[in-house]
């Protein structure tokens, strides 16, 4: 296990013109693992263009003809070694299908390389590929400034740079970010120091990545390993073949079949045909275990004291990688993760996320190609997973359209679904209308509650009207004004309106502060299927919020008879539900009502 020589997996992402070809070409070179034919050939074409030095980009043009024939997907893996380290990089072209290229070369990397032209500094792309790379976990980051050579050398640029990018990378989960001044043309500090940066103090590129520390990064606790294939050449004989995706096991130590849960104990451990004690991430082995035991393809073999999740929801990051077909809420796809594949849904979207300024676009309910968003993802059948920030492996899981048999998506699991199976559901159906009537200060999200479950309703084709008090109020009821009368007539008003609704089998998501308890009981015994959700939320909440300014305007007394400051509100003494919004968010909210009604014969799941 020891760190001299391990194998480093890097990931390199830059368009063309940073000069990433090139650095790779100076990299192959300086190191001398290039073919002499190869390097002679590209010696002649640059001669034949007229160019001073070594087109060293060509070495790698010469590579990534292999890469045209019928790849679908457009890595290139390069292999080199110096005399202490091997090393594997995964090349991903930068241009438009970037996230995916990314996504799918980075995804087991210990090292992202993400190029910068000195003359550009952070663009867009860079944005993109710094936010990937921080997504997928990639436990460090190098920045390469290129081009120096092209700006004087000059520190003053470097160190622009360099706060440019911390500042944005500061908006992330990035573990380790490193910055380097390069000239991959000239040479300098790529593999030689050069003479032109005297001011820079830091190691070369080749000696970073020579001595940069791995072992650390992986996760040598949590012991996991999915069953790929059961071995049975004979009746004595009976192992289970895979690769160890975390954590370390021995023999003799307790382990849990998933998902049956039945215990065993390990007998012996296979690693290169020869037995061994012990074996760890990312060793490929065989298992043989104490006793006869029914373990399938796609089960997971665990430590019986450190289990993973198992569950039909979760919560995913999303990579939508498919060109043609946009994601869609509802539809069925395959999920493979790890050893396993299982028919899933994408239930809802939770944002999409706009990559260049990190901003969350909660309105959104698709993805295109290179969007990245996070969704509720439900699966017919559990699945066993680790959030994708314990195990990079057993976290993440691709989507397969099974029409086209295409890889449509990559996601990474970031917490468990908050849905039930059943709130989620596509099938549900009304069985009978209700008057819902949410009763709260005002600010308190009443609205914003009812609204979103109105989207709810409506993606699923239930029937459903909104009667709000501010709408009310302007056409209904443009007579009343505030006092206790005139709010009890309001109320009786839309009471009325609800109770029609509700009769005749449609859902009637009523907002209105209706603060006199008296009122809201009479609302009760007229109005039939009467539903009283008290959105709880307090004063003070209400005020700092004060999204319509008219907590301010009341406590200025330029507003009478103001609901919390003026007038009283009578908190509702058992409601039918009642949802605090300082401990639940609007889809928390939701799912919380769409439950009561299941619950309570409204809607059913069929
Ligand atoms: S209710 O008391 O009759 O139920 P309703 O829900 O229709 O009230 O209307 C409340 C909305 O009217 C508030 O959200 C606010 O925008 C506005 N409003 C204006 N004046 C007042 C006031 N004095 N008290 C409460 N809300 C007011």
């Amino acid at each position: 296990m020891s760190d001299r020589a391990e194998l480093l997996r890097l990931a390199t992402a830059g368009s063309v013109d940073d000069g990433k070809s090139t650095l790779i070409g100076r990299l192959l070179h300086d190191c001398q693992s290039i073919f002499a034919d190869q390097l002679a050939a590209a010696e002649k074409v640059s001669k034949r263009r007229g160019l001073d030095e070594v087109d060293l980009s060509l070495l790698l043009d010469g590579l990534s003809a292999e890469r045209e024939q019928g790849i679908t997907i457009d890595v290139a893996y390069r292999y080199f070694a110096t005399a202490k380290r091997k090393f594997i990089i995964a090349d991903s072209p930068g241009h438009a299908q970037y996230t995916r290229n990314m996504v799918t070369g980075a995804s087991t990397a210990n090292l992202a390389l993400i190029l910068c032209d000195a003359r550009k500094g952070l663009l867009e792309q860079s944005k993109r590929h710094l936010f990937i790379a921080s997504l997928l976990g990639i436990p460090h980051i190098l920045v390469v400034v290129n081009k120096m050579d092209l700006m004087e050398y000059s520190e003053e640029v470097f160190v622009r740079i360099k706060d440019e990018f911390a500042a944005f990378a500061a908006k992330m989960d990035i573990g380790d970010l490193q910055f380097i001044p390069i000239s991959a043309l000239k040479g300098d500090m790529v593999v030689d120091r050069g003479e032109q940066m005297k001011w820079y103090q830091g190691p070369t590129m080749l000696s970073y990545l020579e001595n940069l520390q791995v072992s650390s990064d992986r996760n040598l606790i949590d012991f996991r390993f999915p069953v790929q294939y059961v071995i049975r050449p004979d009746q004595d004989f009976r192992g289970y073949a895979g690769q160890i995706v975390g954590g370390v096991i021995r023999k003799g130590e307790k382990v849990r079949i998933l998902p049956s849960g039945v215990e065993a104990k390990v007998q012996s451990i296979l690693y290169d045909e020869k037995e061994v004690e012990m074996a760890f991430a990312p060793q490929s082995v065989v298992i043989t275990l104490d006793r006869e035991v029914d373990v399938s393809r796609g089960d997971f073999i665990v430590r019986e004291a450190n289990l993973p999740e198992v569950g039909n929801d979760v919560e995913a990051m999303l990579c939508w990688f498919d060109e043609k077909y946009d994601m869609e809420l509802n539809k069925r796809y395959l999920m493979k993760i790890g050893t396993r594949t299982v028919p899933c849904f994408v239930e809802n979207m939770k944002y999409r996320l706009d990559v260049n300024t990190l901003n969350r676009d909660r309105e959104a309910v698709n993805l295109e190609l290179n969007d990245i968003g996070r969704v509720h993802i439900h699966s017919t059948d559990a699945i066993i997973y680790d959030f994708y920030k314990k195990n990079r492996g057993t976290g993440s899981f691709i989507l397969i359209d099974e029409m086209t048999n295409q890889t449509v998506a990559a996601g990474m699991i970031m917490d468990k679904g908050q849905t039930s199976d059943y709130v989620g559901g596509r099938n549900l159906v009304a069985k009978k209308g209700a008057a819902l009537w949410f009763t709260g200060l005002s600010g308190s999200g009443k609205s914003t509650i009812s609204d979103k479950l109105a989207e709810y309703m409506s993606a699923r084709g239930l029937p459903f009207e909104r009667i709000d008090g501010d709408a009310m109020r302007e056409v209904l009821s443009s007579d009343l004004g505030f006092s206790k009368e005139d709010r009890d007539r309001n109320i009786d008003r839309a009471g009325y309106v609800a109770g029609l609704l509700s009769k005749h089998g449609v859902f009637a998501l009523c907002s209105f502060i209706s603060p006199f308890a008296e009122k809201r009981e009479e609302l009760r015994s007229k109005v039939p299927n009467f539903v009283e959700i008290f959105v709880n939320t307090s004063l003070e909440v209400c005020e700092k919020r004060d999204v319509k300014g008219l907590y301010r305007k009341a406590r200025a007394g330029e507003i009478k008879n103001f609901t919390g400051v003026s007038d009283p509100y009578e908190v509702p003494e058992s409601p039918d539900l009642e949802i605090s919004t300082e401990e639940y968010d609007v889809e928390q909210a939701v799912e919380m009502v769409v439950k009561y009604l299941i619950d309570n014969g409204y809607l059913a799941n069929e």
